[in-house]
């Protein structure tokens, strides 16, 4: 049986890549991954957000270490930021180079490394540029800019994902992803739009963090951090819709928890099918897992390859295409059709 798959240009033994998290920040667990069947490695982010928090940190253990005499002049004018700018963010990167480094020396899958973008900034460049010629194989871009940033339209918003896209696109040979959220006003023609950018991949979708209250302590708190199957729904969906609408390859993302959810997302069309949350609930060798249960469903079926039914319940080549167009909820009812709930 064949489960190899080609994702944006590269071969992936596999179709389930391991998705960026936690789990994908050690060489050693990277290991762990490709032994126990992932298709590729998508590491952790290289997360500019977290490299501003401890920026605030930085400067003030600076601050009291050097003096501000240690911090560089910049117009004329001393400059933490430039001292930041040459110091953490340096590390921060050389970390990352080295995590690249050892993943590619410890594994034969292709190793896919990630940059958040979270604002517009124009290190995602020279970021892109330092990754590629670490080793990486691919590049994927986490892109979201939050909609309760009020300062900047919608237009601006939408522009930045062109920009970046091609900026990167044109700065790299390596194939790039762009990993979206759900949240855009005219979601299937921006994913259409996006995909002719230069770009090699689209990753439906990014799962975030939501907020919850403790009405005892009458606090904020986390709400789940992982997905649970039910959320699967909503990639499902759009892998569906999009599947043959892009001009790139499509990899699923959320709520990949069994390997029936593998199996949908390449009935709906995706080329790869990403999984995180599953391997927090239970362990890394749960890849292995669902492999076993995507090959003795396909054995079942009499498929030996995936083409053989991959993207057969997508919108284009499904008996009712309507179905995912379909908004109100409905149901048969007492013989009559499409009774609204
Ligand atoms: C603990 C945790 C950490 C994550 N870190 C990242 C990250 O650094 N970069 C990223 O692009 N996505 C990150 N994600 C999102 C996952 O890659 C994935 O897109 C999301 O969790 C939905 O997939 P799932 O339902 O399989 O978890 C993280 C998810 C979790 C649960």
């Amino acid at each position: 049986m064949d489960i190899t798959t080609n994702y944006m240009g590269l071969m992936l033994p596999t179709p389930i890549i391991a998705g960026s998290s936690g789990m994908t920040g050690s060489v050693k667990q990277v290991k762990v991954l490709a032994d126990n069947g992932a298709g590729a490695v998508v590491l952790k982010s290289i997360f500019e957000e977290e490299v501003m928090n401890e920026y605030a940190d930085f400067i003030q253990t600076a601050k009291k270490k050097y003096g501000e005499s240690r911090y560089f002049d910049y117009d004329g004018q001393r400059n933490p930021i430039e001292y930041y700018d040459y110091v953490i963010r340096e590390e921060n990167l050389k970390k990352y180079i080295e995590l690249i480094e050892g993943s590619k020396a410890a594994v034969d899958i292709p190793v896919i490394a990630s940059i958040n973008c979270f604002f517009y900034s124009v290190e995602w460049l020279s970021y892109a540029v330092n990754l590629q010629r670490a080793g990486a194989d691919a590049l994927e871009l986490n892109m979201f800019f939050p909609p309760t940033d009020f300062k900047h339209s919608r237009e601006e918003k939408e522009a930045l994902y062109f920009e970046i896209a091609e900026k990167v696109t044109q700065a790299v040979s390596v194939p790039v992803a762009l990993k979206i959220s759900p949240y855009f006003t005219n979601l299937g023609p921006m994913i259409q739009r996006l995909s002719e950018t230069g770009i090699k991949g689209m990753v439906l979708f990014n799962r975030f963090f939501s907020p919850d209250f403790d009405i005892d302590k009458m606090e904020v708190k986390p709400s789940f951090v992982f997905s649970s199957p039910t959320d699967l729904s909503l990639s499902l969906r759009w892998i569906a819709v999009m599947a043959n609408k892009v001009n790139c390859d499509l990899a699923a993302s959320t709520g990949v928890h069994d390997a029936a959810a593998v199996i949908k997302q390449l009935l709906a069309g995706a080329d790869a099918v990403q999984v995180a949350s599953c391997l927090y609930k239970n362990g890394l060798q749960h890849l292995k897992t669902l492999i076993d249960g995507l090959e003795t469903w396909m054995t079942a079926k009499r498929y030996s390859e995936l083409s053989d039914f991959r993207g057969k319940l997508s919108q284009e080549r499904s008996a009712d295409p309507a179905v995912y167009e379909r908004a109100q909820f409905m149901r048969y009812f007492g013989g009559k059709k499409n009774v609204i709930l």
